[in-house]
Parts: structure tokens; C-alpha cells; sequence
């Protein structure tokens, strides 16, 4: 196993989707994947292997925040081999032509995380994007269902509640769709060990106005955005 994941190698696919919350990881393994195994409960972070049109797909927890999610992307490739890694998750909208329940494909990743500057001893301002060949297939799947995703730079932030406001209310004027706690991570780690990785999201509450999804609201949306990262992760 790797520090963090109780896997035996060769248990986890080369392609994984990272949504945050550990029981999503299990909802996603036994609702759409083939014969379904769970490899690791380590605290609770549970990560399954399953096929998906035939081909095997792993899905793991990767907790809430760019500390955690960075764990996951880090030991998924560099112990196990994982070539492609889609996050799902949850998202926060910014600008008001966003509604609840949209689905959206984050192109690239501002951060207010301090994780980059260190990478970068605070000289370079690196800006953590897609994998383009992810982004493109996620599209046409997306067009292929019916489903109108928006495709946009995001924020990943470190604090879930913020003293600041009006700096979400600034990145909304440079087209910042909307705020998370991953994809920064996840998009400069995958960049830097030769993987592949797309964050999808749905829009769970809105920041401009206040509006927030129920949890059944979340499953049935959070249901669409999965089978639009099973098939990008597939093709
Ligand atoms: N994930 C879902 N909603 C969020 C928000 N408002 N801020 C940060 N991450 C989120």
C-alpha cells in the first residue's frame, strides 16, 4: 500500500475519478460500475475498481481541500500509475448567469493557495490548467447527452468560508465561474507527473445570491456530471 491508500498494486485502474466526499466514492462504485471492489477504507476514504463500458475505472475520495485532494493525485500516480484522473464535485457559482444545478468543466484554476508560490519560491504565478485532450472529449460527451455544461476557469480556494467577498466579486469581472477547493492541486500535480486531469462540477450554491441545493437536488444533478466523466475518462 502507499502511505495513505490500501491498494495491492495493480488494484487501481489508470483511470480514477476523485470526487471529494469519501461516501460519493462508494455511491459512484455501486450505482454505475461493473463488479465493483472497494481496495481501501484507509480513514475512511474509500476508493473502488469497477468497469464502465468495459473498461476499468477506479473511483477515489480525495477529502475536502488541496492538502488532502494533493495526497490522493500524488500517491494515485505516482504509486499506482494513474494516467487520467477526473475530479467531481461541488462548486460554488460567482457570476449570475450561472444557476443551481449547472454543470460546468473547469479549463483552468486560479488559487489562493500558497502551495504554487512555494513550488514556485513566489517568483512565478503558475497557472494550473486542464488537460486539454480530457477537456475536449468532456465537451462532446456533454453535447452528446444533452447536457449544457459550461466550460470556464474556476477558483480554488483554501477557506470554504471567506472574510473577502469582494475578491470573488473581482474574479467574477475576469470570468471566473465559480469556487471550489481542489482543482488547483490536482491540475499542477497531474502537470508535473506526466498525468492527465479535468475537474467537472455542479453548482451546489450561489455566492451571488445565496441559493443552495438540496440534498436530493444534489444527488440527481451530481448523477449527470458522473456519467459525463465515466465516458470522458473511457474514450
Ligand atoms: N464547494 C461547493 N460550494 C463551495 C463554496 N461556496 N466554496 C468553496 N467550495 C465549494
Amino acid at each position: 500500500m502507499s502511505t495513505h491508500i490500501g491498494a495491492q498494486p495493480g488494484e487501481i485502474a489508470e483511470r480514477v475519478l476523485m470526487p471529494g466526499d469519501p461516501l460519493r466514492a462508494k455511491w459512484i462504485a455501486e450505482t454505475y460500475l461493473d463488479d465493483p471492489t472497494c481496495y481501501s477504507q484507509v480513514r475512511g476514504m474509500f476508493g473502488y475498481t469497477g468497469r464502465w463500458g468495459g473498461v476499468e475505472v477506479s473511483v477515489q475520495g480525495s477529502g475536502m481541500g488541496m492538502p488532502s485532494a494533493s495526497i490522493y493525485a500524488h500517491e494515485l500516480i505516482n504509486d499506482y500509475g494513474a494516467k487520467s484522473l477526473i475530479r467531481v464535485g461541488s462548486c460554488g457559482a460567482l457570476t449570475t448567469d450561472l444557476q443551481l444545478r449547472d454543470v460546468i468543466a473547469a479549463s483552468g484554476s486560479s488559487t489562493d493557495s500558497n502551495m504554487n508560490r512555494f513550488r514556485f519560491d513566489g517568483l512565478i504565478d503558475y497557472a494550473p490548467v486542464a488537460d486539454f485532450g480530457l477537456l475536449r472529449t468532456s465537451v462532446g460527451v456533454a453535447e452528446r447527452r444533452g447536457i449544457a455544461m459550461r466550460v470556464g476557469p474556476i477558483l480554488a480556494a483554501d477557506a470554504f468560508y471567506t472574510d473577502r467577498p469582494d475578491l470573488y466579486e473581482r474574479l467574477a469581472q475576469y470570468g471566473v465561474l465559480a469556487v471550489e477547493m481542489e482543482s488547483a492541486a490536482l491540475y499542477t500535480i497531474a502537470a508535473r507527473y506526466k498525468a492527465r486531469a479535468l475537474t467537472v462540477l455542479t453548482v451546489s450554491d450561489h455566492i451571488v445570491t445565496g441559493a443552495k441545493t438540496s440534498a436530493q437536488d444534489r444527488e440527481q444533478t451530481f448523477g449527470q456530471m458522473v456519467e459525463i466523466a465515466l465516458d470522458t475518462i473511457v474514450a
